[in-house]
This record gives structure tokens, C-alpha cells and sequence, in this order.
């Protein structure tokens, strides 16, 4: 070998040029890969800026869409959809009723555009007076008669219309119940993709005000993950693939790279990271104030989402990146390949 010769490796050959770089480049950005949330709200003319999101808006469903012609005009094909009812309770009633703000939105989605691919998110927490994922008693999240709230919100769902259901609520069993239940219903062609590896993390915050799904007391350690757990995590996709699932998310992304790369070896399964509310937050306030170049730390960390292992990416920055790419303000040609 040459470098025993006292020769060195130049590595540095193949970064010489854009045209090299890009070449070699092992990870590209597709805004095909991209999923968008929703956040939507009851009433008319409801266009409400989330105080910590910047950028993100909760939506009534008339204003649905020019959304939707926003989004396919920016090539973003995918949306996660939240609601926010009207009424909460301590069976999270409107979470599967059939005339629900979701339900509702996945109607008036799928009218507009067929092809969009709609996912809801399945979980009581904005739905329950307590703000819990699952029903309580005696200040205990209880998790088998929760499956059966689950699993009729994620029928509802598809009835209105969901080309795929994600439960978020970190339940035991609850992809079979919700299998089980789709398949009874005839629903055996939607999909479910499971929060599989779901964190009980800080970095939900500035959701909580989105969705105003904080919890009134307590909080979700008795359900979502420890965070110092990364074996766990592997047991948990497993059993959901095991379950039924047919597409994965780790959740929160960020400090949960080693999770999705570890995910990414050990499984076939089409995974997708969550980039949370607290993740965006913290980059539009560093970027409010000029610390950093939004832009490109944007670019940054959702390449080095997709380089740990996962294929989609559900981002508030979706839009954004779409438009960098559109109106060709991407600073340099190095973030315009990375765009792919
Ligand atoms: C639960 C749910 C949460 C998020 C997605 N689904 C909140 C929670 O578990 O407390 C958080 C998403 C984000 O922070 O962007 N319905």
C-alpha cells in the first residue's frame, strides 16, 4: 500500500469541484420525501400563527385549500394531519367521531386532491379533558380499554377518506388492535404507520401549543420512551412490525440519529424521523436573531436525517426547503445539489 511507502491518502481530490462533489455525494434531499403537518382547527377564516412555530399556522377548513395548492404547487405530495376539536372530554369523544375536525379535514383533503396521500395521526391527547393519550383512572393512563378508543378513531379515519393511519399514542398493542380493527371494518388496503420509537421528550413542546394537547397534570414517561434507551427502541419497532405495521417513525430525530441508523440495519421496513416542533423551534429562533444561516443548517440537518437511514421526513420545514429549491435562493450550488 502506498501509505506504507510514506505516501498519504488525498481525499481531498474528489471535494475539489461542485461537479466531483456532486458526483460522489452519498445523500440527496427529495422534496418527494417530505411530509407536512397539519394542524387544524374548527371554525372559518382561521389562519393562526402558533406563537412558537413560526411559519406554521392552525388552519379552519375552508382555508384547506389553497393549502393543499400551495403544497402540490411546491411538489410536497404527503401531510400528517391534527385536529384540534371543539369539544374535549375524558373519552376523547371527537377523536373518533365520524363529523370530527379530522375526519372532517381528510374529507376536504381528499376532495381536493385525490392524489395527496393523507395521513392522520391517531391519539386521544387532543381530544381528552386531561390531556392524556389514553383514558385515565384513578390518575393512571389505563392501556387496554384505550386500544378500543384508538382503534375506532383510526376506522373513522379511514372511512373519511386516510390513505394511511399513524398512532402516536405509545399503547401497548395498539397497531394490532388497530389491524384488527381496520381489517374488520374492510379496510384491509391502509396502511399503518406506527410511531414505533417515540420518546417522551422535551422537544414536543411548542406542539402542545399547536395541537393544545399539554397535559393538565403529569406527564407521558408511563407510556412514551426513556430517552437513555436505544435498545428499547428496536423492541418496540419490532413489535409493531410484528403487529402489523407497515412503515416505522423514530421520534423525536435529532438526538435520535443512532436510533434510526440502528433501525435502518436491523429492519426492511420504510422508516420515517419526526423532525418535532422543538427541533424547528430552536433553528427559527437561532435564525431570528442572525446566529445562524437558516438555510443551510436546515439543509444540514435534514441531510443528516436521511444520511442515519431514514426515506421520509416529516418536517415543518417542508415548505420552506421547497421554496429555497423553487425560487432558486439556494445560496450555492452545493445546497442546490443537495436538493437532488
Ligand atoms: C401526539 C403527538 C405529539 C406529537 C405528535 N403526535 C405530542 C406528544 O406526544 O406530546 C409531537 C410532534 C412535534 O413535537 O412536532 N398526538
Amino acid at each position: 500500500m502506498s501509505i506504507e511507502r510514506g505516501r498519504f491518502r488525498r481525499l481531498r481530490r474528489l471535494r475539489q469541484t461542485e461537479g466531483l462533489r456532486r458526483l460522489v455525494r452519498e445523500t440527496r434531499l427529495n422534496v418527494e420525501d417530505f411530509i407536512y403537518p397539519l394542524f387544524v382547527v374548527h371554525g372559518r377564516g382561521v389562519r393562526r400563527e402558533v406563537g412558537s412555530m413560526p411559519g406554521v399556522y392552525q388552519l379552519s377548513v375552508d382555508q384547506l385549500g389553497a393549502e393543499v395548492e400551495e403544497l402540490l404547487e411546491l411538489g410536497i405530495g404527503a401531510v400528517l394531519v391534527f385536529g384540534i376539536p371543539a369539544q374535549k372530554d375524558e373519552l376523547a369523544s371527537e377523536a373518533y367521531d365520524p363529523d370530527g375536525i379530522v375526519q372532517r379535514t381528510v374529507r376536504e383533503l381528499k376532495k381536493r386532491a385525490p392524489d395527496l396521500v393523507v395521513i392522520t395521526d391517531v391519539c386521544n391527547c387532543e381530544y381528552t379533558s386531561h390531556g392524556h393519550c389514553g383514558i385515565v383512572r384513578d390518575g393512571r393512563i389505563v392501556n387496554d380499554p384505550t386500544l378500543e378508543l384508538l382503534a375506532r378513531t383510526a376506522v373513522s379515519h379511514a372511512e373519511a377518506g386516510a390513505d394511511m393511519v399513524a398512532p402516536s399514542d405509545m399503547m401497548d398493542g395498539r397497531v394490532l388492535a388497530i389491524r384488527e380493527a381496520l381489517d374488520r371494518a374492510g379496510f384491509i388496503e391502509v396502511p399503518i404507520l406506527s410511531y414505533a420509537a417515540k420518546y417522551a421528550s422535551a422537544f414536543y413542546g411548542p406542539f402542545r401549543e399547536a395541537a393544545e394537547s399539554a397535559p393538565a397534570f403529569g406527564d407521558r414517561r408511563s407510556h412514551q420512551m426513556d430517552p437513555g434507551n436505544r435498545r428499547e427502541a428496536l423492541r418496540e419497532i419490532e413489535t409493531d412490525i410484528e403487529e402489523g405495521a407497515d412503515a416505522i417513525i423514530v421520534k423525536p430525530a435529532l438526538a435520535y440519529l443512532d436510533v434510526i441508523a440502528a433501525a435502518r440495519e436491523r429492519f426492511e421496513v420504510p422508516i420515517a424521523a419526526y423532525n418535532v416542533s422543538g427541533e424547528y423551534a430552536m433553528v427559527k429562533a437561532a435564525a431570528r436573531n442572525g446566529w445562524i444561516d437558516e438555510q443551510r443548517v436546515v439543509l444540514e440537518l435534514l441531510t443528516g436525517i436521511r444520511r442515519a437511514g431514514a426515506q421520509m421526513i416529516i418536517t415543518y420545514h417542508a415548505k420552506d426547503v421547497a421554496r429555497w429549491l423553487r425560487s432558486g435562493r439556494i445560496g450555492t450550488a452545493l445546497e442546490q445539489a443537495l436538493l437532488g
